[in-house]
């Protein structure tokens, strides 16, 4: 009786006695609402391989393409209340927490992604990455996609072409205006409802990348596409303040190593396939690939760029100055 009672006590002390086990690892979700073949899927699966080869055990990184976690209007909010620690939404995207990133949309602003790498890389460039710090929000890198092409239901040469068509952008003012300024209609909507808007007509065009247009197969529902290089789309790769700093130091120091190295190979990505999906989309015959002449071109120049004055006091004259002499090179 006694030895019973003996045992039932060590076995009630055992289970009360805290387990002495390995920590758990720290897990890193990372949402993000494109294909897992674009510049920004690729980016963050080798940014995944990168951490679990150099710190297995103590983080695992989790990523949730396509929109399937948050897509970009929830992931901000997200992000904040600690449900997602990393994300790199379209610069577009983050309006309600800054204006002076409205700059990366004026129309016609960069020439080339060399003019937007020197341009991101200097020191005006760098601070942006802390525009919304006080929001609790701050920016790790950027990361390229590419210049941005119009893509519709009908053949688009000059701005008089888009009268009275529905476009869909991203959730940027910027953007509206821009499309206001050929007397065209914006419309607002998620990056993941864009296939089926075009597909029901619901819309008549949309602005993206080659990447984005190939992998989301809009040009199979999208029977012209206009080379402008217009725009651009590029990302900021964003963590919370609050998240970040917490992480043990030498932790912090090698997943941003880590995130440095990712986006290098992004670019790269980047680079080739603004080339290859282009051509995989003019392969196909699905979609015609306008190209346009120097005057062609010059008209959208003209109509579109008197935005730049509409937004000059929110984003900063000086910005637009510095991010405009980009152009030049060094
Ligand atoms: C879009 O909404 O068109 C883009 O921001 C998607 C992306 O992340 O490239």
């Amino acid at each position: 009786m006694r030895i019973i009672t003996a045992g039932v006590a060590l076995a009630a002390l055992m289970f009360a006695m805290p387990v002495a086990k390995a920590a758990d690892p720290i897990v890193l979700k990372f949402s993000h609402v494109v294909a897992e073949n674009t510049p920004k899927g690729q980016m963050a699966n080798k940014f995944k391989d990168l951490v679990a080869e150099r710190l297995g055990g103590k983080v695992v990184v989790e990523v949730f393409p396509n929109a399937q976690l948050y897509g970009d209007n929830k992931v901000l909010e997200a992000m904040l209340l600690g449900d997602v620690h990393m994300a790199a939404p379209a610069l577009s995207k983050f309006k309600k927490y800054t204006k002076s990133l409205q700059l990366f949309d004026l129309p016609f602003l960069f020439k080339n992604i060399e003019a937007v790498d020197r341009f991101q890389q200097s020191e005006a460039g760098q601070q942006l990455l802390l525009s919304m710090k006080k929001k609790g929000i701050i920016g790790l890198g950027y990361l390229h996609n590419g210049l941005k092409q119009l893509s519709a239901s009908s053949p688009l040469r000059v701005p008089a072409d888009a009268h009275g068509m529905k476009f869909r952008i991203m959730t940027s003012d910027v953007l509206a205006a821009q499309f206001e300024a050929v007397d065209a209609l914006p419309v607002k909507k998620p990056f993941s409802e864009v296939f089926t808007l075009l597909q029901t007509r619901a819309i008549d065009g949309q602005e993206n990348t080659w990447s984005n247009i190939y992998s989301k197969k809009f040009f199979e529902v999208q029977p012209y596409i206009t080379h402008t290089d217009h725009g651009l789309i590029d990302y900021m790769v964003i963590t919370s303040t609050e998240f970040w700093t917490d992480l043990p130091e030498d932790t912090r120091k090698e997943l941003k190593a880590a995130l440095d190295e990712a986006v290098a190979f992004g670019n790269k990505v980047a680079l080739a396939k603004a080339e290859s999906d282009k051509k995989l989309i003019m392969d196909s015959r699905r979609s015609e690939i306008i190209e346009l002449s120097d005057d062609e071109r010059a008209k959208w120049v003209e109509v579109m760029k008197p935005v730049w004055k509409k937004f000059e006091s929110q984003i900063g004259k000086d910005l637009i100055d510095s991010a405009a002499a980009s152009n030049a090179a060094s």
